[in-house]
């Protein structure tokens, strides 16, 4: 089965990240979110993110108007029902994608794919709620999402073959690079990230340097575009955090024990360039 028509459940940071290379490559895009807001907010940012690959001329007025023609908004979850993949990108906490999920099913083809963007959550739990485990798999983005190359292809325990590759097409076809990893706690990427993340609070946490000093080494001595706290400051502390615990709990090993500091900066709603101030003060910053 070939996929055409793609919905993706939340309008987000990675959601309309998701939709806008989607729409880029062809595909028609069908964009949930519940709430109107979150949903404007996303179209204008695809058209914005569109928008600017024609003024640097990787897209043409009339390639950009053809992909915008092809995104299509709703609050409604019952419009979802043309879609032959959908992917879910919606708050990364277990009962909110399977609340999305459960709400989805009912209004979906039989032979509809299930792709959860989750970062940590387990695919195998996600996969277990559906009627479909077979038929659902992890599909990891990065953040921003058109920029990073990366999407890990997870299959939880049920997936089947035609899943991972139906997966791994619809990836490659909107210019990413599929990497299969098994469904362990953070998969590849925050189990290795993460963790250096955390480590990086700690050494602020215990005035080994300065948060500049902190990321400065990390640039300059390895070639890190950006530095760990810089990086937890675009990702969301909140998110930083939940990872973190996704590994602690999942391992019972105290090498993944969320930092103090990262726990304390969450209690104190600085999460980082989407609420103005995290590790650095972000008057009028890009939320990412
Ligand atoms: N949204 C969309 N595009 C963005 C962007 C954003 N938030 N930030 C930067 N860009 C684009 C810019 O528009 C620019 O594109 P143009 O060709 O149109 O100019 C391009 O990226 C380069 O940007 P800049 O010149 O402003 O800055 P830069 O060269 O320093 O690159 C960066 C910025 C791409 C973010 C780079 O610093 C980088 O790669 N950082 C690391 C990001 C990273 O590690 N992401 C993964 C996070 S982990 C995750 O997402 C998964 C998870 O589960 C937590």
């Amino acid at each position: 089965m070939e996929t055409k028509t793609v919905g993706v459940l939340g309008a987000g940071t990675m959601g309309h990240g998701i939709a806008q290379i989607l729409v880029r490559s062809g595909y028609t895009v069908l964009l949930h979110d519940l709430s109107q807001e979150f949903l404007e907010a996303g179209v204008g940012r695809i058209g914005k993110g569109l928008n600017r690959d024609v003024e640097k001329g990787r897209l043409t007025a009339e390639e950009c108007q053809k992909a915008l023609g092809r995104l299509k908004a709703t609050t409604r979850v019952s419009d979802l029902g043309e879609a032959n993949f959908i992917v879910e990108a919606v708050t990364e906490n277990f009962e909110v994608k399977a609340g999305a999920i459960r709400a989805i099913e009912p209004y979906s083809r039989p032979e509809v794919i299930f792709a959860s963007n989750t970062s940590s959550i387990s695919i195998t739990r996600l996969a277990a709620i559906t009627e479909r485990p077979d038929r659902f798999v992890g599909l990891h983005f990065f953040n921003p999402v058109p920029v990073m190359k990366l999407v890990e292809v997870v299959p939880g325990l049920a997936t089947c073959q035609e899943t991972i590759e139906a997966a791994e097409r619809l990836a490659t076809s909107a210019g990413k690079t599929p990497v299969r990893v098994n469904d362990g706690p953070g998969f590849v990427s925050n189990r290795l990230l993460m963790p250096m993340i955390n480590e990086a609070v700690y050494c602020l946490m215990e005035s080994v340097a300065e948060a500049k000093g902190i990321d400065d080494v990390m640039k300059l001595g390895m070639n890190h575009p950006m530095g760990p706290l810089e990086l937890a400051d675009l990702i969301g502390l909140d998110v930083c955090l939940d990872i973190m615990k996704v590994l602690y709990e999942s391992f019972r090993d105290s090498k993944y024990r969320p930092c103090p500091l990262l726990e304390k900066m969450v209690n104190a709603g600085r999460l980082g360039r989407k609420t103005g101030r995290g590790f650095y003060e972000y008057p009028q910053g890009r939320s990412g």
